[in-house]
């Protein structure tokens, strides 16, 4: 398994490019099992769980060709039971249960595996389907979903947490085809569930409200091919925006909706960093004195899940108390014992992590155990003394594309070692 070998301590100067959204791209290429004619997906980023979903959509019959960022999705003939291993392997995969089920009325998919960040339920996916008339069984690790005919019905998609993002764009997709309206209640707000429903509107699908908390969808007799360039990936950028405001550098964000990240960029004010809107770009300045902040996650628009570990690297090098409150999945610390190898102060407290910051940080051997830890774990390398390698990288090339080479082309010292 590949690692990567930072030695930190460089300010970070330059322009750096950021990719599609991975969790824009993954619904939509499942969107593209709706029509049997032929999608160009634009924007698509170089990555593992990208091409991963290729071959899910292959393995249901689909041809599917990349060249450079365009992915072109023909799906002529399907299959609907999914091969079992693939599937199993990425939680995105649950979102092609929905196309399936509207175009060929049963699909059979593996349950996505368990995943470290906590539990990772699908209840309310299998809900809206069912309010929609599908039946579901569940039987050897597979659901099984059946429907002559699907309905549009009302249907309240809000969790335990809140809303679902995946479950949104399911019960979306699902409802395209059925017959009459559905109306999704509690819907996820999040960019990625807006970006899917114009590609979707694009296939001719007739969707209303996406982007707030009632999605109306008309169903229609059927959906046609569609082009499609995917939203910048916001994660991404955040990611990078603290990769510069930590490291006291000076990066500019290109191809950014700065509107997607309000919620970081406002903590990452209220912290000290400077930044600058420019069009579609973003110049990010590295504070000089970090300030403590506090941070909790929250559904979009409140501060993403997918940055927590990434901004405790930041609260870790602000003089202070910081404390980060995790709302979405109550097991998402597995970067705290990481980070304090490198010398970071941190406790968790049931949902909140206590950051004593200010400590100097310096290099060690650490251990990636999901994609946004890994991304933390690099950032607090960057600005480590010394040399930090970060074994496991696998994690981060599910959902950042060439991270080593971005961040060399801004003048960090990363390399990427070839594991055994
Ligand atoms: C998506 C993102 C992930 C992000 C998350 C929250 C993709 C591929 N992944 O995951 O990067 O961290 O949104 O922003 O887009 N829940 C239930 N029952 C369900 C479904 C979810 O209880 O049927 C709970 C989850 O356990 C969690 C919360 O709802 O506590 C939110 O999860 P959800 O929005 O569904 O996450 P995903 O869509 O899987």
């Amino acid at each position: 398994m590949d690692s990567l070998l930072i030695k930190g301590g460089v300010p970070l100067h330059g322009e750096v490019t950021i990719s599609g959204a991975k969790n824009a791209v993954l619904p939509i290429l499942a969107a593209t099992l709706l029509t049997p004619e032929e999608c160009v997906i634009r924007n698509v980023p170089d990555l593992s769980d990208v091409k991963f979903m290729g071959k899910i959509l292959e393995s249901l019959g689909a041809e599917v060709a990349l060249d450079g960022d365009t992915m072109t999705v023909k799906s002529g003939r399907l299959k609907g039971v999914g091969d079992y291993e693939l599937i199993r392997k990425m939680r995105g995969s649950i979102c092609i249960l929905g196309p399936l089920l509207a175009r060929l009325h049963k699909a059979k998919v593996s349950l996505p595996g368990g995943c470290v960040i906590g539990a990772r339920p699908v209840d309310l996916h299998l809900k809206g389907l069912k309010a929609l008339g599908a039946k579901i069984k569940i039987e050897s690790g597979y659901v099984t979903a059946t429907a002559p005919k699907l309905i549009g019905g009302d249907i309240f998609l809000g969790g335990r947490v809140g809303p679902t993002v995946l479950g949104t764009a399911n019960i979306m997709m699902a409802a395209t085809l059925a017959e009459g309206i559905t109306i999704i209640e509690s819907a996820a707000c999040e960019p990625e569930v807006v970006d899917l429903a114009e590609f979707l509107n694009a296939m001719g699908a007739r969707i209303h409200g996406a982007g707030g908390p009632t999605i109306t969808i008309t169903g229609v007799k059927e959906l046609h091919g569609a082009q499609h360039a995917v939203i910048p990936d916001r994660i991404e950028a955040a990611t990078f925006a603290i990769v510069a405001a930590v490291t006291k550098g000076e990066v500019t964000l290109n191809n950014v909706r700065a509107e997607h990240l309000q919620a970081v960029l406002d903590k990452l004010r209220d912290a000290g960093v400077k930044w600058e809107r420019r069009g579609t770009s973003l110049l990010v300045k590295g504070a000089r004195r970090l300030k403590p902040v506090d941070v909790t996650t929250l559904p979009y628009p409140g501060f993403p899940t997918d940055v927590q570990a990434q901004m405790m690297v930041l609260m870790a090098l602000a003089p202070g108390i910081s404390i980060i409150t995790e709302r979405i999945f109550e097991a998402r610390f597995m970067h705290v014992p990481e980070l304090g190898r490198l010398g970071a102060e941190i406790s968790v407290e049931g949902p909140s992590a206590i950051v004593k910051g200010g400590a100097p940080l310096s290099g060690a051997p650490v251990m990636a155990s999901d994609l946004r830890a890994s991304a933390a774990l690099v950032i607090a390398g960057l600005v480590a003394k010394g040399t930090t390698q970060v074994h496991r990288i696998y994690h981060l090339d599910r959902g950042y594309e060439k991270i080593d080479e971005k961040l060399r082309a801004l003048g960090a010292r990363v390399e990427r070692v070839p594991g055994e």
